[in-house]
């Protein structure tokens, strides 16, 4: 998959344009981005990142990094997923970095995402569901997620998120109304965000292959 996932990468270069501040996710995918988002360093003022993992790669390639309050709305963000159904809705947070994705998500105009084949499915919640919670309220949010979803919340142990927060992963979930339930997780105390990219999809999805396709 790792071929589909680089060929996808690369054909998300062609939505960077001169002088841009580019959004850039994280991820095994998005590191293909990152790597040829190099070729472009004096072409763009630089990239706002979704997690420590991102800027570490972003600034090897000598790519400035510049803080979201400082880069105002963005006209792109580029980003894998997990999973990706046919409305574009994704789970996203199998690396963790799920809050710092929402928020750039949110401040931008075009999202872009970059996934292999596998990620596509009909409906969400084959991936488990990740979860940011504040590490006080993990029990109280399992129960609640439990009781609102019907799936089971699994603590990731030994996982710290760079916000210094906790995941849940929810198995067994079969989302068929991905907005409703984002709504509802939200709503939880103690839930920083969910992994539901539902009220903010994807504008394209782009997935890789020979050659890729873009939805
Ligand atoms: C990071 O927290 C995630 O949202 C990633 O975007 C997602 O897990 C996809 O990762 P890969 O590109 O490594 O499959």
């Amino acid at each position: 998959m790792s071929e589909a996932k680089k060929l996808a990468a690369e054909k998300a270069i062609q939505y960077v344009e001169d002088n841009m501040i580019v959004g850039v996710g994280t991820g095994s995918t998005v590191a293909y981005f990152i790597d040829a988002l190099a070729a472009w360093k004096d072409r763009i003022q630089g990239a706002v990142s979704s997690s420590e993992q991102s800027t570490a790669r972003l600034q090897a390639h000598g790519i400035d990094v510049i803080d979201l309050n400082a880069a105002g709305p963005l006209s792109l963000y580029v980003d894998g997923a997990d999973e990706c159904d046919p409305d574009k809705c994704l789970i996203k947070g199998g690396g963790a970095a799920l809050t710092r994705e929402k928020i750039i998500a949110e401040a931008s105009e075009r999202f872009i995402c970059i996934v292999d084949p596998s990620k596509q499915v009909p409906v969400l919640g084959k991936f488990p569901l990740p979860v940011e919670v504040i590490p006080m309220a993990r029990s109280l949010v399992a129960r609640k997620l439990l009781e609102l979803t019907g799936g089971q919340p699994v603590w990731r142990d030994g996982v710290i998120t760079d916000n210094g927060n906790v995941i849940l992963d929810i198995h067994n979930l079969a989302i068929t109304d991905p907005v409703a339930m984002e709504r509802a997780i939200n709503q939880i105390p103690g839930v920083v965000s969910v992994g539901l990219f539902a009220r903010r999809p994807a504008d394209v999805v782009i997935v890789g292959g020979q050659p890729p396709l873009v939805l």
